[in-house]
């Protein structure tokens, strides 16, 4: 497996969001650290060849997201973790997704906020690696919204309290990781919802 961080806190939005789901599509896999999530379904992990993030076997098809090969109407729910911003044309992606999902199907985005993703973009333009998005998540409900998606940004205090901030917190006292660094991270991420048809899910 090559380079790839799994958080549990997507953890636990995918359990919930892939319960009633039997295909599911990873966009800009690279490790593919969620397979394991998906053993009983129709997982399909997808990137452009990245030697950086990806070990043999992590991808399934390769394929940019801007272009999928898959028919439409396809998966029941599409996700990507801190890799949109790697895409050059997110409205792009945003159709493209709208395209291969089936009524009633969720797109999940994992991404950072503003701040991360222009430091991201900097220290990008030094080491030559391409970085293209520096967005908001009001961005991103916007352009969901015109790819035809119901969208909204998932509040964080629902996703972070309880359960999977207690995950977090064991979690940083079994790798001996300041707390405050923990929490910091955790309010780096900011994560958007389209559902296609119906309405979006909170
Ligand atoms: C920072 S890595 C994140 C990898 C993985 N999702 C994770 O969270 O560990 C960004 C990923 O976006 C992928 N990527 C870049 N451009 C892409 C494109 N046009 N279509 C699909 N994936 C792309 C890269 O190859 C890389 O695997």
């Amino acid at each position: 497996m090559g380079r790839g961080a799994e958080y549990s806190f997507v953890r636990h939005l995918l359990v919930e969001l892939s319960q009633d789901a039997s295909c599911v599509l990873e966009l800009g896999c690279g490790a593919a650290v969620y397979r394991p999530l998906f053993s009983s379904k129709h997982y399909v992990a997808t990137d452009i060849p990245n030697s950086w993030y990806q070990s043999k076997g992590d991808v399934d098809v390769f394929a940019s997201a801007n272009q999928l090969p898959f028919a439409p109407e396809s998966f029941d729910l599409i996700f990507s973790q801190a890799a949109l911003d790697y895409m050059p044309d997110t409205r792009r992606v945003f159709r493209e997704s709208y395209r291969v999902l089936r009524p009633g199907g969720r797109f999940l985005v994992i991404t950072y906020r503003k701040s991360v993703l222009k430091r991201i973009h900097r220290e990008s333009a030094n080491t030559g690696s391409p970085h293209a998005g520096i967005y908001t998540p009001g961005d991103l409900v916007e352009w969901l919204q015109e790819a035809a998606f119901n969208a909204v940004e998932v509040p964080r205090p629902s996703v972070y309290d309880g359960a999977a901030k207690q995950a977090w917190i064991k979690m940083t006292l079994a790798s001996i990781r300041p707390l405050g660094t923990v929490l910091r991270m955790i309010s780096n991420w900011r994560i958007v919802l389209g559902t296609k048809g119906g309405s979006a899910a909170q």
